[in-house]
């Protein structure tokens, strides 16, 4: 089985504060990073690292053909990548003492998708195969329908949550993998237990994934549900650790491994991540993983 992420790529900069700065307020940076991100490649990274089959669509400027050798690098299929006469995306990403972070993103050749593209990249799939989304691209709504159409099976990570997803027909989803808030904005509730249960009856068919953070994560599906808790660390840096999580829990779907065992496997991963600075470079690989867990 194929999992195409058709998703951002960004030139993360990263910026270590006392405190991230609030409205008015000039704040001194203590050091500076630059790594690879972008929700779409992080979770495409994370599926490679975890030993999936995956392969990532999307667009990039010409300062961003570092992305293609992160492809070959960590397993990824970038075949499709095209790149464009744009400015890649990029995410300026303040991080405090605490590892608690605030992201401001600049889509640039994300939001560049068109129609044309997306019908190329999934003359390439068929039937039963995954397709993994993200909120940091164009063309969403359209990708979905062509996808449903050719029966592909639909995850969607709705994040970051809004209204561009209005042109989505979640109906057509299969598996939705969000965190307490982007569930809470779905479903005009705060508690996870009512936001499964509201998923549920909105998304009857659909498989449910929410992470609640250092309260671990809840799977519903119809009525089996399972739930998760976390591994404390110590963490540094919480950038990408959803991604990691949703990278690695699509991995062990795909390949028939049993919920209880993909949700474990997911929060290690993720457990790991915080520990490392970045986004891409902070996603452990299966074997890490796996022997973390003996
Ligand atoms: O989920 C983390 C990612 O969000 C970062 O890598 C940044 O690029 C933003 O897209």
């Amino acid at each position: 089985m194929k999992v195409l992420c058709i998703g951002s790529m960004n030139l993360d900069h990263v910026y270590m504060m006392d405190h991230i700065v609030a409205p008015g307020e000039t704040e001194a940076v203590n050091e500076i990073k630059n790594f690879l991100g972008g929700k779409g490649m992080n979770q495409s990274v994370a599926l490679a690292k975890a030993g999936a089959n995956i392969y990532h669509a999307g667009m990039i400027g010409p300062d961003g053909l570092v992305f293609l050798d992160a492809c070959k690098e960590h397993g990824v299929n970038g075949d499709y990548i095209r790149q464009i006469d744009e400015f890649t995306g990029h995410a300026i990403i303040q991080i405090d003492k605490n590892a608690q972070n605030c992201i401001l993103l600049y889509g640039g050749a994300n939001q560049k998708l068109t129609a044309e593209y997306v019908d190329e990249v999934l003359a390439g799939f068929e039937t039963g195969d995954i397709l993994l989304l993200q909120n940091e691209v164009n063309m969403l709504g359209y990708i979905v329908d062509k996808a449903y159409e050719k029966g592909m099976q639909i995850a969607l990570n709705p994040s970051p949550f809004n209204d561009k997803l209005n042109e989505v027909d979640m109906t057509k989803i299969s598996i939705f993998l969000l965190n307490e808030i982007e569930g809470g904005q779905i479903t005009g509730l705060v508690d996870p237990k009512e936001i499964i249960a509201s998923m549920k009856e909105k998304f009857p068919k659909a498989k449910i994934v929410l992470t609640l953070g250092k309260d671990g994560a809840m799977f519903a599906e119809g009525n089996t549900e399972f739930y998760q808790p976390i591994f404390p660390v110590k963490a540094v840096d919480t950038t990408a650790a959803g991604d990691t999580f949703t990278g690695y829990f699509l991995a062990g779907l795909s390949e028939g491994m049993a919920i209880p065992d993909v949700l474990k496997m997911s929060a290690k991963a993720s457990s790991i991540a915080v520990t490392r600075p970045g986004a891409v470079p902070s996603i452990p690989l299966r074997k890490e993983v796996e022997e973390a867990l003996k």
